[in-house]
């Protein structure tokens, strides 16, 4: 069997981030992650970067602005996953010049993890959030080097411990506000299934140079769906109340950062079902539960069940 890839984690300590690490080195992996001196020192991160050295993850100490040490990170790895934070998307350009000086990357995961950025449509400030993803995927295509996008959709546990009730820390018991008509689609994912299956497609060549989408068949809801599912989980009957797409848009110019932004990937997503309205391609994409049909991923029904 082919040795696995050498995994380099730029950003493993953040939210999606830890994930991929964890899943990177259960799954036998020699597991990278570049963390900056004050990180590895903050008591906050403690945990998690003690985590990290008992999984047997080899610490390796950079800044994506100190490109001597990006590029000495990525020559020791075959590949490169970015999980950099919303604010950090436009300075994977400097991950991608390390690189190109490296010449040794098999394959580039750019920060995506979120919604395709070529077919979602938005407004703005949402528009240019996600245009600054499209960027970076055009300059990695224009060096020429191997990638896979993986468009993981929601992350469960941004959407699913509040329903989308941005002002609750608990699922809505009695009333719920659904941006729309509540019928457009969305996909919600469990993090760590969003790790396992960008670690289970690094040395896949069906994902080479494809957009990864994590569309799970048990995982596709409508807002609608959502609420009917959680009123069936705990007995009960919520009002629910509809805002019109033009009370949404008006939502999005008048909230301030970073709400807008939510308000405005809550209508690309739920409005207009921005994460379901297109087939994949076998030209531009591959769906993971179909190429990974092993996986045991988590359902939306089931992690909904930690709240009942
Ligand atoms: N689909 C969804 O529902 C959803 C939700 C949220 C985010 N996302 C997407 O997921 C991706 C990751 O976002 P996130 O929220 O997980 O990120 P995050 O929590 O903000 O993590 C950012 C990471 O970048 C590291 N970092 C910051 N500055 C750095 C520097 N100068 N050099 C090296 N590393 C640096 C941070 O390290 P320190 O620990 O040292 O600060 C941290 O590990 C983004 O593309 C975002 O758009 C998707």
């Amino acid at each position: 069997m082919a040795e696995k890839s050498k995994i380099l984690i730029i950003g493993g300590t953040g939210y999606i981030g830890k994930f991929i690490v964890e899943a990177s080195a259960k799954s036998g992996h020699p597991t990278f992650a570049l963390v900056r001196e004050s990180t590895v020192s903050d008591p906050a991160k403690a945990k998690l970067i003690d985590g990290f050295k008992r999984s047997g993850v080899t610490l390796l100490h950079g800044d994506l602005n100190d490109h001597g040490s990006l590029v000495k990170s990525i020559k020791q790895v075959d590949v490169v996953i970015s999980t950099v934070g919303a604010t950090l998307i436009l300075d994977q350009a400097k991950i991608i010049a390390a690189i190109k000086e490296a010449g040794n990357v098999k394959r580039f995961f750019p920060s995506e993890f979120g919604n395709d950025v070529d077919r979602v449509h938005a407004v703005e400030p949402t528009q240019t959030t996600y245009m600054k993803k499209v960027k970076i995927r055009r300059a990695i295509e224009a060096e020429g080097i191997p990638y896979t996008y993986v468009s993981s959709n929601y992350f469960a546990g941004y959407f699913l411990p509040n329903l989308g009730q941005l002002e609750l820390s608990a699922p809505p018991r009695d009333k719920v506000i659904i941006p729309g008509d509540g019928n457009p689609k969305a996909i919600i994912n469990d993090e760590h299934d969003i790790g396992t299956f960008t670690i289970k497609t690094v040395d896949d060549p069906r994902s080479l140079n494809k957009i990864l989408y994590i569309k799970p068949p048990k995982n596709i809801y409508s807002f609608n769906e959502l609420v009917s599912l959680w009123e069936k989980k705990i007995g009960k009957t919520l009002e629910r109340i509809y805002v019109p797409e033009d009370a949404v848009l008006k939502q999005i110019q008048e909230s301030p950062v970073p709400f807008n932004d939510i308000h405005g990937i809550n209508h690309s997503v739920f409005v207009k079902g921005g994460q379901t309205n297109f087939k994949i391609e076998p030209s531009f994409g591959v769906e993971a539960s179909e190429l990974y049909p092993d996986v045991k991923y988590t359902t939306v029904e089931e992690y909904l069940d930690q709240f009942v």
